[in-house]
């Protein structure tokens, strides 16, 4: 833990309360992009943010061990990340950050190059990691890095649901249309959040996802539904300048609004019946009070 004890988050301080807490369960959004710096940190934040805001006990993991960014977004100075962890230089619990607005952040490390070549066993071995987090938790968003790597790949499984971030280059679409197919084709991923970021206007981003969705449509076996748009948003961009999130900053910047909106629209998705392999049952029960983890606890 990085802060000092009287600043223990609340949902990992191990008392009666913590254990007796309702134990609904968590829902983990995963945030992706074929392609890079289309704006999925930058989403991550901000929608994390808004859902603590909306009183969501909220942890945002940055799982992008190669150019993590959370970190340097919301101006923390980790002392742990999990680079440590991999290393076993520290546990899990160990690198869990808490803002003052209750947000708690796992952070990754920037620039570790060799972390982006972890084996899928290790990918597995940071799921089983968050079993002993005793987190009392309504919400988990994993931002993650650019591309169909195997680890993008094992969290977006292990997710309720993905937001596949998408802006208007053809690039962007190209790779994601890419990650959907492999995501549906290879890890039975049958739902699909589009947001389209940076758009001029809601037409451009309406457009962008028909034109994932036609191409979808024709080829993969997979829903798309269309979460909205970000528009283009020069406070956003000063935002991550002073290292804060705009949603806090400023609060009634378009970008901050659509996020809201974004937020609240996350919280009615229905959980997919049926689950989609182990991994997202690790994830739920990980993320899940102590009490209700019955005989592993
Ligand atoms: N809606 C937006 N309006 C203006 N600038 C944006 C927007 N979204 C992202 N950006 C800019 O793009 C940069 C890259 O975004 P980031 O979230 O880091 O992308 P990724 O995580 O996909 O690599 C950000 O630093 C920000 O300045
Ligand atoms: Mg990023």
């Amino acid at each position: 833990m990085q802060s000092p004890d009287p600043h223990l988050p609340h949902a990992l301080s191990s008392g009666p309360e913590g254990a007796d807490a309702p134990a609904g369960p968590v829902r983990v959004i995963a945030v992706a992009s074929g392609k890079g710096g289309v704006g999925k940190t930058s989403v991550s934040v901000n929608l994390a943010t808004a859902l603590v805001n909306a009183g969501q006990r909220t942890l945002l993991l940055d799982t992008d061990l190669g150019l993590a960014n959370v970190d340097v977004m919301l101006g923390l100075t980790p002392t742990f990340t999990l680079a440590d962890v991999f290393a076993d230089r520290c546990e899990l619990r160990d690198t869990v950050i808490e803002c003052p607005n209750g947000l708690m952040i796992v952070p990754a490390a920037s620039g570790k190059r060799h972390m982006t070549e972890l084996q899928p066993s290790q990918h597995v071995g940071l799921v089983h990691a968050f079993s002993e987090l005793d987190l009392d938790l309504d919400v988990m968003v994993v931002d993650n890095a650019a591309g169909i790597a195997d680890g993008v790949l094992t969290f977006c499984q292990a997710a309720q649901d993905v937001i596949v971030v998408v802006c208007d280059e053809p690039a962007s679409v190209t790779d994601a249309y890419a990650l959907i197919k492999v995501l549906s084709r290879e890890r039975g991923v049958s739902r699909v959040q589009v947001l389209a970021n940076q758009v001029q206007d809601h037409r451009e981003g309406k457009q962008l996802f028909e034109k994932l969705e036609r191409v979808s449509a024709r080829f993969l076996d997979v829903t798309l539904n269309y979460l909205g748009a970000i528009p283009r948003d020069e406070w956003l961009r000063r935002a991550v300048q002073r290292q804060e999130a705009v949603v806090d900053v400023f609060p009634s910047a378009p970008s901050s609004v659509a996020f809201r909106d974004i937020a609240r629209r996350s919280r009615q998705w229905q959980s997919p019946s049926g689950a989609r392999g182990h991994v997202e049952f690790f994830l739920e029960r990980l993320v899940a009070p102590a009490a209700t983890r019955g005989a592993a606890a």
